[in-house]
């Protein structure tokens, strides 16, 4: 016997479990056929509405389209879910196995010192913080007390990006001090690895742009002594027990008094050298503190600055900077 419009609904449920499973776009169109081909069973019902009375004939056609509508709707809506199954590998990619002709990569000898720098200071509670490479003049220069006819200021020196307001690329982490103590009251223990800009031309020891590490602490009472032994502490941790430092007399506009650090260890005898210098550093300057709202009278705190390259080139005995920035990977494999 076959069907009728009574039994619409059991046929779309049967259409449904149908299509929810099958397996394949084979079987999915073993479902079309059997439902809603030329000899299908909802086909089949649209055949009988001519046997229908008159007045019964429309409202059994609006339900007989409707699930046909609805059916067909299903029969898609599985086909793309069969299609993107099929398109899958059946054995997805294993991403940690070794590539075919090339090695394993690993990190470039700049970002290993700069984790080993930072991991040092972590011990000893310090946090690391990022600023803008686009700066201004006023955090990169003036609000550390750095005056308009100072030279590092010249366009000789400093990469500007535009004449008028004159936004320029860091020529130094500094400025990040200047960002920090602006947005955070003390107190503050912080280092910022970071790239810096200056107009240098390329030679074995200078680069347009390289690495710095800016450290910053503030609190209350704190001295010179305290800036030398958080120093000496992550150098002997990243250069060695045997190093030595000497603190000299410098100027910093940014700190007073300021300091300049030579370091010495077997590293710096095998590259022809007793002491190299390596850093710059100084107690904050109370109008730094006073350009960012700090009072000089409660608070004091000390700075450092120093290039990440020069670092890494003692620790490795690499004697051309250039060498950091060509990605050779016969220098590169060596790290
Ligand atoms: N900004 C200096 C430079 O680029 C390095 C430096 C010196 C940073 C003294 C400091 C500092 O924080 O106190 O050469």
């Amino acid at each position: 016997m076959s069907e009728s419009v009574n039994d619409l609904e059991a046929l779309h449920e049967a259409a449904s479990s149908a299509i929810a499973a099958a397996g394949d776009l084979t079987q999915l169109q073993a479902i079309r056929v059997q439902f809603l081909g030329s000899k299908g069973r909802i086909t089949g019902l649209l055949k009988q509405l001519g046997k229908l009375p008159k007045e019964d004939r429309p409202a059994a056609g609006q339900r007989i389209n409707g699930v046909k509508q609805v059916v067909e709707g299903q029969l898609n809506d599985r086909k793309e879910v069969l299609e993107m199954a099929a398109a899958k590998p059946k054995h997805p990619a294993d991403f940690s196995l070794p590539g075919r002709r090339l090695s394993r990569g690993r990190r470039h000898p700049l970002t290993q010192v700069t984790e080993d720098i930072v991991r040092s200071f972590r011990k000893i509670g310090f946090a690391v913080a990022a600023g803008p490479e686009i700066e201004d003049e006023y955090h990169c220069f003036d609000a550390l007390n750095t005056p308009a006819d100072h030279p590092a200021r010249d366009t000789q020196d400093t990469f500007y990006v535009r004449t008028e307001k004159r936004p320029l690329l860091r020529t130094h982490t500094s400025s990040v001090q200047i960002r920090v103590m602006k947005n955070q009251p003390p107190p503050i223990r912080i280092v910022v690895p970071g790239r810096v800009y200056r107009r240098d031309n390329a030679d074995a020891t200078h680069n347009p742009t390289f690495h710095q590490i800016e450290g910053l602490y503030v609190d209350r009472n704190v001295t010179v002594g305290d800036l030398k032994g958080t120093v000496e502490f992550v150098f002997r941790e990243l250069l060695g027990k045997e190093v030595k430092l000497r603190f000299r007399p410098h100027y910093f506009s940014y700190t007073e008094p300021s300091l300049e650090i030579d370091f010495s260890s077997p590293l710096t005898r095998k590259m022809g050298k007793e002491w190299l210098e390596i850093a710059g550093c100084g107690m904050v300057h109370p109008k730094v503190f006073e350009n960012v709202g700090y009072d000089p009278e409660c608070w004091s705190g000390w700075a450092f600055g120093f290039g990440i390259e020069r670092i890494a080139m003692i620790r490795y005995g690499i004697n051309d900077i250039r060498l950091f920035y060509e990605n050779d990977l016969r220098f590169l494999n060596q790290f």
